[in-house]
């Protein structure tokens, strides 16, 4: 599938990415994925089709502040060599003229079925909630998981049930007893986050069935959603826009986290108490996807329009390590795949560390220092995180968590990834650390590797 606009901006976007130079940029990272250049926010359409795992993200190769997204797209056979590919979707269509925005993908028959929203913001005088904007439910079939078939407009905003404002959009698809079924993040004309219920025996037509929310307004509207059965139990993710600031928790602009969900989300259901998946600075819009044996959760290592940066020149963000999901109880446990361990290179001493990986085995009070740059100290119910050089406007977060005997922190170029207790909690920041070394207490048990960058395959 292609027209005029597909092939001028095909062309621009890849002479871009040809010509970026980050020679001289420390800040580029080594086993995180981020764009080639320009500006990178959620994951989309995570899945495995055949022998590959493929990672679409929203990418605005022209513009590092964000601006017109696409789709870009790494794929990979064991987690660990990445090839970097053609952009697989451009805004070139009427439906989606302002933005490929999120979205998720279902294979089916060896064919992947990607599906996404597809903004239009017309101009004028507009608010942009309840006037002046397109969120289109649009299909892209691909048959190679490399370029697009054919695309195609499901539904718009006229299709939605009503009382929503114009804000309806981040479709995750999945299969289940037979039928396929969609969610969808809105925002209804009160400014209460739902989440919205599609069905469909064909996959192309699609009829609203349920709408699920909390009883009380929690958050305005509920960003890329995700509805997944995991090790028993269904799990709503959403990442909610306008929760209030309350003790330790939802410190950042924009949360993120998960409800579970008792009874049926396609008729009568009850959510559970919110639990929050990160509790650090830059964590949001995550998606999970499962290759049959695993569930993964792959999220944006950044916050949409938080009052902190990143300090790099025509680059912005990256993703997260990949991790898997676990269920303990109502909790989820996320914890970096087993295949990072492989990017371990020879154990080193603290005093040496800049990218590494460490594992600690603690006692109920401590304090480790990264790199000049970053102080964390837990007591016996608390862990924090305190930026003290380079934070670039990041400060403090906390964390209520009890019982800590175990941290095992991921720290790359810019971006650290520290998991409490084999995944209980997370919190995750960018960082731009100038020294190197790490400060440990006395106390307690270390394993410090260095680490080895992803294998970055361009053509
Ligand atoms: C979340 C989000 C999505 C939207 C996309 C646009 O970060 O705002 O709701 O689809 O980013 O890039």
């Amino acid at each position: 599938m292609s027209n005029a606009l597909y092939r001028d901006l095909k062309k621009l976007a890849e002479q871009t990415e040809k010509n970026a130079d980050f020679s001289n940029d420390n800040y580029r990272l080594n086993f995180h994925l981020m764009p080639p250049v320009g500006w990178l926010n959620d994951p989309n359409g995570l899945c495995k089709m055949g022998e590959y795992y493929h990672v679409f993200y929203q990418y605005s190769p022209f513009n590092a502040d964000g601006g017109v997204k696409h789709w870009g797209h790494y794929r990979s056979k064991d987690l660990l060599t990445w090839e970097q590919m053609p952009i697989i979707m451009y805004p070139d269509q009427p439906f989606d003229v302002h933005g490929v925005y999120s979205g998720s993908a279902l294979i089916e028959n060896d064919k992947m079925y990607l599906y996404y929203t597809g903004n239009v913001k017309l101009d004028g005088n507009f608010d942009y909630v309840n006037s002046g904007r397109e969120h289109n439910t649009v299909l892209a079939v691909s048959s190679d998981g490399v370029s697009v078939d054919y695309k195609k407009l499901l539904m718009k905003n006229t299709d939605y049930p009503e009382n929503l404002t114009l804000h309806v959009r981040d479709p995750k698809v999945f299969k289940y007893e037979n039928k396929y079924y969609m969610v969808q993040g809105a925002r209804t004309k009160q400014d209460k986050g739902v989440l919205l219920v599609f069905e469909s025996e064909n996959k192309f037509d699609w009829k609203h069935i349920n709408t699920i929310s909390t009883n009380e307004t929690f958050g305005y509207m509920w960003e890329c959603p995700d509805l997944f059965y995991l090790d028993g139990m269904w799990f709503l993710v959403c990442s909610p826009q306008g929760v209030k600031k309350q003790g330790n928790h939802y410190q950042n602009i924009y949360s993120c986290g998960y409800f579970p969900l008792y009874g049926d989300f396609r008729n009568e259901y009850k959510l559970g108490e919110f639990q929050e998946l990160d509790f650090g600075f830059d964590f949001y819009a995550p998606q999970t996807f499962t290759d049959g044996q695993r569930y993964f959760m792959l999220g944006w290592f950044g916050m949409p329009d938080a009052d902190y940066k990143n300090p790099t020149e025509n680059w912005q963000h990256c993703l997260t390590s990949l991790c898997t999901l676990k269920r303990s109880g109502k909790t989820i446990y996320r914890y970096p795949v087993i295949e990072i361990n492989k990017l371990r290179g020879k154990e080193i001493k603290p005093q040496d560390a800049t990218v590494f990986d460490l594992e600690y085995r603690c006692s109920q009070s401590g304090r480790i220092i990264i790199r000049n740059a970053l102080v964390i100290e837990w007591s016996e119910d608390l862990l924090s995180i305190t930026h003290i050089n380079g934070g670039n406007g990041r400060n403090t977060r906390k964390v209520d968590v009890s019982n800590i005997n175990f941290l095992r922190i991921l720290a790359d170029t810019s971006a650290v990834e520290i998991f409490i207790n084999g995944g209980e909690k997370v919190l995750s920041t960018r960082y731009y650390p100038k020294d190197t070394g790490i400060v440990l207490p006395e106390h307690g048990n270390a394993n410090i590797w260095e680490m080895k960058s992803l294998n970055i395959v361009k053509d």
